[in-house]
């Protein structure tokens, strides 16, 4: 058994994909989660996947007390992957203070817990939001960071700027950022996945829930953006490759290779597919007919944006393996998964 690892928000879409991904490899995890957008049951699935129960307990990253204590608790924990977070964009604008104290606020906790408890490292969920609609495609990690578009966004870049000015500090703590663009898909044997609370904001789940009929019809939002077919580009990164990114990190972290106490990555495929292209690949992928519609634009949407991941296919040695059809079946599988088990 390899070190032990602490994966905060563990229960939710990409934390329990990344657990199995850190079992596989002969980790030792321990998962926290205020199930605040996810259930218990994730934890025997997780199980049902990898044949290890990972150590799992209730807890607010918000809750100093409460961190202090599991670290004493699980003593030796080498290193952290840190998803709990709030991270719908919409509800952001709304209740931008929750979101300040959620993200910034639990990330503060565990850095300020790291030394104490001699915690080599931090791999920390950022997102190519981070670009803003970038000036040149793909996007690099030099790229300039924009004024973010939503609070949400805002909290990704202020984490970030936190990782480093501790860093700078002298901590004794070492980092890797991940700039996640788009994850989808689900695991493959179908017993994870995404499974968001009430109307989903996000494309795939919306679109999955549209073929299966709990959705009467898709939005496009926008047809008239300046790429080729008029719809917004995005890169859908798979969601275990997106897993792997993780356990690499952590390897490099412990096996101190990196380069920079802090380091950044983009995790992305380096393909730019259009919201009607991934209609057509779901549609050739399934044999599912789509029932969507052209509407107008959505606020605040990037009109294109897709990963160079050079830098982490180089130096991680990491690249996006799955196809879209695959991923886009994975995702649909874990769809019919669900109304077997009557959760939607
Ligand atoms: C993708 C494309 C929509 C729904 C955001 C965050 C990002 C990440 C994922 C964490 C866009 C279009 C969508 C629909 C549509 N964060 N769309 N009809 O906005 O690229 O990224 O979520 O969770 O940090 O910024 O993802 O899936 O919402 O949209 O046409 O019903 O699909 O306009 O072009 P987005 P998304």
């Amino acid at each position: 058994m390899k070190e032990r690892i602490l994966v905060t928000g563990g229960t939710g879409y990409i934390g329990s994909h990344t657990v199995v991904e850190l079992q596989k490899s002969g980790y030792e995890v321990v998962i926290i989660d205020n199930l605040s957008n996810s259930r218990a049951d994730v934890v025997d699935s997780i199980e049902k996947i990898s044949g290890i129960r990972p150590a799992f307990e209730v807890l607010d990253c918000l809750d100093y007390e409460g961190l202090d204590k599991l670290f004493t608790k699980y003593v030796g924990i080498k290193a952290i992957i840190h998803f709990a977070a709030s991270k719908a964009v919409g509800e952001s604008v709304e209740k931008p203070l929750l979101y300040y104290r959620n993200n910034l606020e639990s990330l503060i906790n565990l850095l300020d817990l790291m030394p104490k408890h001699k915690v080599d490292g931090i791999v920390f969920s950022s997102s190519c939001t981070v670009y803003g609609q970038p000036d040149e495609l793909p996007v690099t990690e030099h790229a300039p960071i924009k004024k973010a578009e939503s609070p949400y966004g805002n909290t990704k870049q202020i984490c970030e700027e936190i990782v480093r000015d501790v860093v700078t500090s002298g901590a004794p703590v070492n980092a890797v950022l991940l700039r996640y663009f788009n994850p989808i898909g689900a695991h493959p044997t179908a017993l994870i996945g995404e499974l968001p609370n009430g109307v989903p904001q996000n494309l795939i789940p919306y679109l999955t829930q549209t073929a299966i009929g709990i959705r009467e019809q898709l939005s496009v939002f926008g047809d008239d953006y300046n790429t080729p077919d008029g719809s917004c580009i995005r890169d859908f990164i798979n969601v275990v490759d997106l897993a792997k990114a993780h356990v690499i990190a952590i390897d490099r972290i412990l096996t101190k290779k990196q380069k920079e106490q802090v380091e950044v990555f983009n995790i992305g495929t380096g393909r730019g597919l259009s919201v009607l292209e991934l209609i057509n690949a779901f549609e050739t992928a399934t044999g599912v007919k789509l029932n969507y519609k052209i509407v107008g634009r959505r606020a605040g949407d990037i009109e294109q944006v897709w990963a160079d991941p050079t830098i982490a296919n180089n130096v991680l040695g990491w690249r996006a393996e799955e196809t879209i059809e695959d991923t886009l079946l994975s995702a649909w599988n874990w769809q019919l998964k669900l109304r077997e088990k009557g959760i939607q």
